[in-house]
Formats: C-alpha cells, sequence, structure tokens
C-alpha cells in the first residue's frame, strides 16, 4: 500500500510519454508496413519500465527506517477490563477462586522445570531412562472421558451485547482492504525471503514476565545467560509488508475462532510464544484454562496433560496446543500390557484431529526431530500402513517413512476441507539444529552470541525444507516456511543455559523466548489476516 503512490506517479508519467513515443513509432510503422514486429518491442520497454519502477518502489520498502503500518487497536483490551469488573461485582468470591484455578492449573510450574530434561529427551537431545514414561504417556493419554461440545459459558460476556464499535469496523475494514492488496501481491510475496534486521522495539514482550504460559526450561532471561542481542531482532520480508504483531489485532482477527498447534515441542514453544504475544507477557487473569472441552487433562501418572488450551472471553477465542510429534495415530498393540508395542498409523491423522477438526479454523502442523531410529526404539513404535505392519521397503526408511507421513496428514486435512470451508491450515517447515563440533549427544554446541553471523538474507524462493513444501504442492494446505530464516538465528537457541544438571550438553534445538518463535507467529498472522 505504500508503495501505491510512488508507482501511480511513474505510471502516470510513463504513460504520458509512452503515448507520444507511441504515435512516433507507428508513423514509422505505417511507412514501413511492420507494425506487429514494432508492436512486441514497444511492449517489452513498457514492461521492462514497469519492472524498474517496482524495483525502486521495492527498495524504498525494505528500508529499515520505513515506519511501518500499524493496525488500529480495537476496543477488546476495553471490554475485559469491563468483564473483570462486572465478575467481580457479581460474584466477587468466584472471581477470586477462578484466578486461583487459573493460577493452578498454569502449564508451566515446578514439574516442569524438571521436565526439562524430558522435553529435550523427547526431540533427541539427552538420552535418559525417562524418555519411556514421556513418551508413553502421550499414547495412554489418548482423551477418553473428555466432555467435548459445551462450549464455555460465554453468555454472561457482556462483550456479546455490545454493538461493533466504529473501531472495530475500520479496523476490519482495514483488513480486508489489506487481504486483498496482499492477494494482489501474491505471486511475488514470500514471507519466507528477506532479511533480518535489527529493531530496538523487539521483544513483543518480555523474558522476565509471561510465567503463566513460558516454561521457565525456555525463558533465557531467566538463566545465567547474559547477551540478548537475539532478542532485537525483526524479520523483514522482501516482496510483501507486515503489520506489527498486536494482541488485540490478533484477537479481534480471531473472534469466535481456535487457533490450534499440533505437533513437537517446537510446536509447543511456538504454542508459548503466542500466548506470550497475544497477552504482551502479562497475566491476564480472564483466560481461563479449557484444556478439559479438549480432553487436555493430565492423566493418572502422567508428567503432564498432552496439551494446552487457553480461552479468551473478550472475543471468544481459543488457543491450543496439543503434542504429536509424529503427526500420525498412536495405537498401543496390546493395551493391557503397560510395556506394549504402539502401533503408529503412518497414513492415520492423530485421533486428536479426527476427533477436533471441526472445531479449528486455524491449525499449525509441525514435526522432524522424533523422526530417527532411536527415537522410534525407546518408544516402541512400530510402523503401520493400511492398517498392518508395513512391508514396503521404501518407507521402512526413516526419512522415507516421515516423508510418507507428512504427506498423509497434508493430503487428510486437505481432503477435509470442503467440509470446513473456513479452516486454514498450515504446515511448518522444521526448525533447523545448530550443533556445532558435534551432535546433541557429543558434545555439540552453540556458543556464537552474535546475531545472524552467517548472514541475514534469505534469498532463494524455494523452501529449504523440500519434503514440507512438496508435501503441500497442489493442496490447499499452506506451506508455514521457517527453515531458512531460522538457520540464520543460531545464537537464539538456549545454549549452555538450560536449568539442567548435565554439563557439557547443549540445548540447540529449543530457541530461547523471547526469540525465533516469535516470527514464526508473525508469519503466521500475517498469513490469516
Ligand atoms: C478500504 O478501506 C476504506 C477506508 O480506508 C473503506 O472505506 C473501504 O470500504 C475499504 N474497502 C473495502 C473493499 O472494504
Ligand atoms: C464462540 O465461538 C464458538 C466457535 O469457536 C462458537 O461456536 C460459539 O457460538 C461462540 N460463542 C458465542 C457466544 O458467540
Ligand atoms: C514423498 O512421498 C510422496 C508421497 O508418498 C512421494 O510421491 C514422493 O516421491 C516421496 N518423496 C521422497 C523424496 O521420497
Amino acid at each position: 500500500m505504500y508503495d501505491m503512490p510512488q508507482k501511480m506517479k511513474g505510471g502516470f508519467h510513463g504513460i504520458r510519454s509512452k503515448q507520444i513515443s507511441l504515435v512516433l513509432v507507428a508513423l514509422v510503422c505505417t511507412i514501413i508496413l511492420i507494425w506487429g514486429c514494432e508492436r512486441t518491442s514497444i511492449l517489452s520497454s513498457f514492461i521492462l519500465q514497469d519492472d524498474q519502477l517496482s524495483q525502486l518502489s521495492r527498495d524504498i520498502l525494505i528500508d529499515d527506517s520505513e515506519p511501518r503500518p500499524v493496525l488500529p487497536k480495537d476496543s477488546s483490551q476495553v471490554n475485559d477490563g469491563v468483564e473483570s469488573e462486572l465478575d467481580k461485582k457479581n460474584n466477587p468470591e468466584e472471581h477470586e477462586q477462578r484466578n486461583h484455578q487459573d493460577t493452578g492449573k498454569i502449564p508451566v510450574d515446578n514439574k516442569d522445570t524438571s521436565g526439562k530434561a524430558l522435553t529435550a529427551v523427547e526431540e533427541g537431545i539427552i538420552a535418559t531412562g525417562d524418555e519411556m514414561s514421556s513418551d508413553g504417556k502421550t499414547e495412554e493419554a489418548q482423551p477418553q472421558t473428555s466432555e467435548e461440545g459445551n462450549p464455555v459459558d460465554v453468555d454472561q460476556n457482556p462483550e456479546n451485547t455490545n454493538p461493533t464499535t466504529d473501531l472495530e469496523s475500520t479496523l476490519s475494514n482495514q483488513i480486508f482492504n489489506k487481504s486483498v492488496w496482499t492477494r494482489n501481491e501474491k505471486q511475488v510475496c514470500n514471507y519466507g525471503k528477506g532479511k533480518w534486521v535489527k529493531d530496538e522495539s523487539r521483544p513483543l514482550y518480555s523474558g522476565f514476565k509471561c510465567k503463566r504460559w513460558l516454561s521457565a526450561m525456555w525463558a533465557c532471561r531467566l538463566t545465567q545467560r547474559t547477551d540478548f542481542a537475539y532478542e532485537k531482532l525483526r524479520w523483514q520480508p522482501k516482496d510483501c509488508d507486515m503489520y506489527d504483531f498486536q494482541g488485540e489485532n490478533f484477537l479481534a482477527r480471531m473472534r469466535h475462532k481456535t487457533l490450534t498447534f499440533v505437533g513437537d515441542s517446537l510446536g509447543r514453544q511456538q504454542f508459548q510464544s503466542m500466548m506470550c504475544m497475544i497477552t504482551g507477557g502479562e497475566d491476564r487473569p480472564e483466560v481461563q484454562d479449557i484444556g478439559k472441552q479438549f480432553g487436555l487433562v493430565k492423566a493418572r501418572g502422567s508428567i503432564r496433560p498432552d496439551g494446552w488450551a487457553f480461552w479468551f472471553p473478550s472475543t471468544n477465542t481459543t488457543v491450543l496446543y496439543y503434542w504429536s510429534a509424529s503427526l500420525c495415530d498412536l495405537t498401543p498393540i496390546d493395551p493391557s500390557n503397560p510395556k506394549t508395542e504402539v502401533s503408529m498409523h503412518l497414513d492415520r491423522p492423530p485421533a486428536f484431529l479426527q476427533r477436533f477438526l471441526h472445531r479449528i479454523d486455524v491449525l499449525v502442523l509441525n514435526t522432524g526431530h522424533h523422526w530417527n531410529r532411536g527415537k522410534l526404539n525407546a518408544n516402541r513404535w512400530v510402523m503401520y500402513v493400511g492398517g498392518r505392519p508395513n512391508t514396503n521397503r521404501r518407507i521402512a526408511d526413516i526419512a522415507g517413512a516421515k516423508n510418507f507421513t507428512i504427506h498423509s496428514i497434508v493430503h487428510w486435512v486437505d481432503s477435509q476441507l470442503p467440509k470446513y470451508p473456513g479452516l486454514k491450515a498450515f504446515l511448518r517447515t522444521i526448525s533447523p539444529r545448530h550443533f556445532f563440533n558435534g551432535d546433541w549427544n557429543t558434545g555439540g554446541s552453540c556458543d556464537n552470541t552474535t546475531p545472524v553471523s552467517v548472514g541475514k538474507e534469505v534469498m532463494r524462493d524455494e523452501s529449504s525444507d523440500s519434503s514440507a513444501s512438496r508435501a503441500v504442492w497442489g493442496t490447499r494446505v499452506k506451506l508455514l516456511d521457517i527453515t531458512a530464516i531460522s538457520q540464520l538465528r543460531d545464537e537464539g537457541h538456549i545454549s549452555r543455559y538450560s536449568i539442567k544438571a548435565t554439563p557439557g550438553v547443549q540445548d540447540c534445538l529449543h530457541w530461547c523466548l523471547p526469540g525465533v518463535p516469535d516470527t514464526w507467529n508473525e508469519l503466521l498472522f500475517a498469513q490469516i489476516l
């Protein structure tokens, strides 16, 4: 939008001089009677000129100093205040209690700190005996008696009786205009192409705060780490502009809607990042834990539930994460035996998705770091295809199995889209690891503290995650391509500062928060506007 005036001015000017030259050339052409030939050359000179112009405006666009558009704030925060005030008045005790319960249900507490090793294990960083219990939990904790439906009682929400405000309609107008604009620019707009720029206004929330949603193990501000330059970067796509992320705008866009992340712990990082971004890292007592509605309760003997779901009453928005490291359906072969092998149905979506897809409006899938022989053996996962143990050699190979599964889940989601036309589905590409001088278990490290020291730009058009990008090809599932941009950010990992005993073992897989996954969410938001 910002480059429009530039383009138009140049365009009018260009047309006027072109008209003159058109007349001249036409004269010449009439004389020598080779009209068609000349016409072609005029056309191509026009195209060249237009190209140069848009190149120029693009250069202006990506100037770091260019002030970026900001969506107007909507009134949701005001409503929030009204609501909690009303709540207090109507039933102060209940309000107190709810706050208390909410705090009691935080996904991140002591158990999570000790869960550090577990999550690292999940991703193949640290191998300990805990591994099996951690992953075993995933399978046995399939929702059994969860109360589906029963949407949270939102009828008392004063928000519902409020007429839509002018500010809000302005916002939706702008969003509509913006989406029209983006659609026109889509051919040239690739969010994965661009550069990291310094931005003193970052991060989007404080790493000291956001205690309710951010696991302590990923909050690098709470560790011994003293360098925080990695927090002060923003991704600037080359051919498209991006709005600054603002929680209120996100909520306004997601009114009455549910955003769901399904994937491994890197998906969980993106979920926590999103919660912190929406709330600005502040505790929001009115936000409710509604995990139970989705069967996300801690099963007996497990360390934590299979996911979390939070509900923002001001806009009736739900943000959810479901743990599925493989993005396929896992069923115990002998349910009565706790040591049973687990069939890993490569061609079936996780049961959770089959069950709840109809309640999801924006879906973000990811997988990748569990696809190795060690993980499969440790989890006693046995590959199944078509309901039987796999016999296809091409699939039996781990890379083949992963590729096959990614294609299966994407095609399944795509096949569901006609039924849920409002659903926007994304496959997030793989999050890169940065172990230098060894792997996670052989002393690999990521000690660099200087941002983008390997380069700040991504120039290539195609994704570096070819398996993911080929899987979505020809489907309506979109790619959330974060691989190449994150590849440039080796300084942004937890590194050696994790809260764990094992000396010498670094976490060069997970990211510090606030940090790189915040950018993934900005790119996601830009693509659902
Ligand atoms: C675009 O925004 C303007 C206000 O800036 C509004 O009047 C107009 O209706 C919007 N256009 C569309 C197509 O919504
Ligand atoms: C809240 O959103 C859900 C969809 O996520 C919808 O079914 C429900 O009707 C909404 N509640 C209200 C009061 O609008
Ligand atoms: C990935 O899986 C798809 C679908 O099964 C297949 O067509 C493609 O050839 C596979 N690619 C690789 C690299 O194995």
